[in-house]
């Protein structure tokens, strides 16, 4: 029986993005953009570019790309803007990053030389390892967001753009725990206005974004709007929003190879991971605050998908460890191994050995790019901007935002089945679940 699509406002006008920190991914994305606009390139692991999804029974044989298949912004139509502590133009800053070649970024220049990043919002002891002077002042946190604030409606006027959403490609801040500030908007405002040591700059990136209507998404595994107090500036606003934590490199590899080993019931005994990278990235990480933000974010996703408490005889004793390590020679090209004590049968021993020779931010730049397509469709539709969390974007994310009373899904086979159940749902199609019956199907 045919369902009702659900009502989403059609991508008229541009769509504008606006990106604090401007470094090896948020680069990678915008030439890599440019690149496929021109077609010098192709746009590989975006799934909007090139997924498909299935449709009806398999003997229907409707099988759409998915911007076919659900209404999204065209790349022709995308503007950038973004801030980074560093002045560089998104050329020079490509070129520093290293992680595109200069013969791509040549024929790219102009566009790329045109975006110049705004002064940033920033706070030396939140990102230690870092020393840039493209920097805003201001009296108090309130007066810095008013600022981005007037950043963003100079740049709305700038491009004409009719929607804007924000993503943040920043570096990784240090630990922080949600405390006081951060549980209503009224003390979190409170908060801004007389300088609360606890509210990390990306925390006030967010609120400026929500305050002037703009959905927002956290690449990174900071806290930043995943706190009550934004929440309910989204909620209120109806303003979607997704983080944290882009799944690239390592973590994408565990939450492919995990779930495999559970459906085969073999046992974890043990899983090391480390990697060694030389980019900025890497050198941020170097620091203990920031690396422990990291690390919360890439141990929990084992835990949640091995489920030890329903197979305690398979992964009640698994260990677990992440390093990372700081190694300049290495630049953008990442090196992740893993090592993965396992059992089987009886009980008998056995050794997985992963070696990942993989570039961070060419994973991570299609990611980039579905979240703000799909931030946008979600804010054309309301049923979806009402929700705020975007959870059906958890694909995305090695630590998926989540509504509090649910745990996160870190399974990635079941991240894009619920994805793709929510695109089929908007367009009023029956949700495929694998489940019917061999006759039937
Ligand atoms: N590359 C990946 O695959 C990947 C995966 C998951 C998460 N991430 C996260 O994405 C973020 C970006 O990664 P990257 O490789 O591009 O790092 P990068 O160091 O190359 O870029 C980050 C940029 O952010 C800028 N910055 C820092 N604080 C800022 C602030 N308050 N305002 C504006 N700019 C600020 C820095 O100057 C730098 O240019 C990091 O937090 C990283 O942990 C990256």
């Amino acid at each position: 029986m045919a369902r009702k699509a659900v009502k989403i406002a059609k991508p008229e006008g541009k769509l504008g993005i606006l990106v604090p920190g401007m470094g090896a991914v948020a680069t990678t994305f915008i030439a890599g953009v440019e690149a496929v606009r021109r077609g010098l390139a192709l746009p590989i692991g975006s799934l909007t570019q090139m997924g498909t999804i299935r449709l009806g029974k398999r003997t229907e044989k409707r099988t759409p790309r998915i911007k076919d298949f659900v209404p999204l912004a065209d790349l022709d139509d995308l503007a950038f803007a973004g801030w980074d502590v560093f002045p560089d133009t998104c050329y020079e800053a490509a070129m520093k990053a290293g992680v595109l070649e200069r013969s791509l970024l040549d024929s790219v220049r102009d566009f790329l030389e045109g975006i110049r990043p705004m002064p940033a919002v920033f706070e030396q002891k939140f990102v230690k390892n870092l020393h840039g002077r493209n920097v805003k002042k201001g009296k108090t946190k309130m007066d810095l967001a008013e600022q981005v604030m007037d950043d963003i409606r100079r740049f709305k006027g700038a491009t004409g753009a009719s929607r804007l959403v924000m993503i943040w490609c920043g570096s990784t801040e240090v630990f922080l725990k949600p405390s006081a500030v951060h549980q209503s908007l009224s003390a979190f405002e409170k908060g801004l206005r007389q300088n609360s040591s606890e509210i990390a700059p990306s925390m006030i990136y967010a609120y400026a974004a929500l305050k002037m209507g703009v959905p927002f998404a956290n690449g990174a595994p900071n806290l930043t709007v995943d706190i009550p107090a934004l929440l309910e500036l989204a909620r209120r606003h109806e303003l979607p929003v997704c983080g944290k934590d882009f799944k690239t490199g390592q973590t994408l590899m565990k939450t492919i190879i995990a779930p495999g080993l559970k459906a085969r019931l073999l046992g974890l005994r043990g899983w090391f991971s480390t990697n060694i990278l030389g980019n900025r990235d890497g050198e941020v990480l170097d620091d203990p605050g920031s690396f422990r933000t990291k690390e919360e974010s890439k141990l929990s996703a084992l835990e949640y998908i091995l489920q030890p408490e329903l197979y305690p005889e398979l992964y009640r004793d698994l260990y677990h460890k992440v390093r990372i390590n700081y190694y300049p020679p290495r630049g953008d090209n990442k090196e992740g191994w893993d090592n993965l004590d396992i059992f089987g049968w009886l009980g008998y021993p056995m050794q997985i050995k992963i070696d990942f020779l993989c570039r961070d931010s060419i994973l991570a730049a299609p990611i980039v790019l579905d979240l703000v397509l799909f931030l946008d469709l979600a804010q054309r539709c309301p049923e979806m901007a009402r929700k705020g969390i975007q959870e059906w974007l958890s694909f995305y994310f090695k630590s998926p935002m989540c509504a509090p009373s649910l745990y996160p899904e870190h399974d990635l086979f079941i991240q894009l089945m619920k994805l793709k159940n929510t695109l089929r749902h908007l367009r009023g199609e029956e949700m495929i679940t694998h489940l019917g019956l061999e006759y039937y199907d």
